[in-house]
């Protein structure tokens, strides 16, 4: 059971009733899409554009989702269809269990207090104060004052905001403006919020203080987070799983250390800026497709995090010759946990006969081994 704002938690139903609800909830999935299109009409031309299709996405109860991709591929179009802002024009949008696109004004208002909403530009109102930016949806909703009161302090105390409760926006800095935005959107006690480039304005450091919140907030409170954004740092330091989207469809998914450790679609390395096979400048100037005498062969070793064990240096290193065998690229990082990266390794060869037989001795401790030339 989420631990929203203890006593003062104003769930409807009574305890146990609310309990058989959330357990028939917490056995599904928050959100599925199941072969999503949706088209755009334009007023301009007749052709119609194809903001989405085929999209089929689940966003497990309690994660954090993120969605990947380039500007115009379709990813606020795919949050606005979970909190029922755009209708899917095929295929259906559920969110815990309900389809989105069956309910009428009534059941989207309801649903739409179960999702929170950031945004990248804050969108406060100027002319109220922090608090009663916070406190709006709730006056709106015509929740007693002394309950909003209660509620917004709450959650003041919670984003970091306490001492700036009667600050106008225009006096706070972006991260805190942000922070009032992320107030906003969980005066509801939602169950989800839906984050569209929500640290896009923001400079790294306060990037990672809104990410160190967002984080606190799924793991304290439970709530499901989407949470689109091109930075892939974003990705990578919160979320559990990830969709890479492009041109309206879902090319890749999956837990984030595998897709960032071995990405199958191109999309999704020109956006990691996987490492290709280049090499530092210097090196790619004397690879030789042949060794000559004395010669070392380049080997790309890569840990795509499938195993559950760091890389052995070295078992790694007997396997290339032990003998003056060099790390000359390339580095380990861990990502949920899971160590993975790349590391260019040199070793002295006789032959390419020896550095093949070297790569495939190799690939019993690494994820994948291949000679990449002679220096
Ligand atoms: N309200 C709209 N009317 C017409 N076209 C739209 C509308 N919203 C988005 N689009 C188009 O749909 C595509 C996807 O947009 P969007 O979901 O905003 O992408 P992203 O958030 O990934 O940048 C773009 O080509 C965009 O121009
Ligand atoms: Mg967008």
């Amino acid at each position: 059971m989420m631990k929203w704002f203890g006593t003062a938690r104003f769930i409807e139903a009574g305890p146990a009733a609310g309990d058989a609800a959330r357990n028939a909830q917490d056995s599904q999935p928050a959100v599925v899409f199941g072969q999503v299109g949706k088209v755009y009409a334009s007023a301009q031309s007749k052709a119609a554009h194809a903001a989405l299709s085929g999209v089929d996405l689940q966003v497990a109860r309690g994660e954090v989702f993120g969605i990947i991709g380039r500007s115009g591929a379709g990813k606020s179009t795919l949050l606005r269809l979970v909190n029922g802002l755009e209708k899917p024009t095929t295929g259906s949008v559920r969110v815990n269990g309900v389809d989105v696109g069956a309910l009428d004004e009534r059941g989207l208002v309801t649903l739409r207090r179960r999702i929170g909403m950031v945004f990248q530009h804050f969108n406060l109102l100027s002319a109220k104060t922090v608090y009663d930016n916070i406190a709006l949806p709730l006056k709106i909703a015509g929740v007693p004052k002394a309950t909003i009161e209660t509620r917004v302090n709450t959650l003041l105390d919670l984003v970091g905001l306490s001492e700036r409760r009667d600050a106008w926006p225009a006096r706070l800095s972006g991260g805190q403006k942000q922070r009032v935005g992320i107030a906003r959107a969980l005066v509801h006690e939602p169950d989800i919020l839906l984050c569209d480039e929500a640290t896009s304005a923001l400079d790294p450091e306060t990037t990672r203080a809104i990410l160190a919140l967002l984080r606190d907030i799924n793991r304290r409170l439970g709530v499901t987070i989407v949470l689109i954004t091109h930075e892939m740092e974003v990705i990578r330091d919160v979320c559990d799983t990830v969709a890479v989207i492009e041109r309206g469809e879902v090319v890749e998914q999956g837990p984030v250390w595998r897709v960032f450790g071995n990405p199958q679609h191109e999309a999704t390395r020109a956006l990691l800026h996987t490492p290709g096979h280049e090499l530092p400048d210097d090196l790619a100037a004397r690879l030789r497709a042949t060794p000559q005498a004395g010669a070392h062969a380049l080997f790309d070793v890569r840990f795509t995090g499938e195993s559950d064990e760091e890389p052995e240096i070295a078992t790694l290193a007997q396997a290339f010759g032990a003998q003056g065998v060099r790390f000359v690229h390339g580095g380990i990082e861990r990502i949920q946990g899971r160590a993975q990266g790349r590391l260019i390794v040199s070793a002295p060869v006789a032959s390419a006969d020896e550095a093949a037989t070297l790569a495939v001795q190799a690939r019993r401790y690494a994820s994948r081994v291949e000679v990449l030339g002679y220096v």
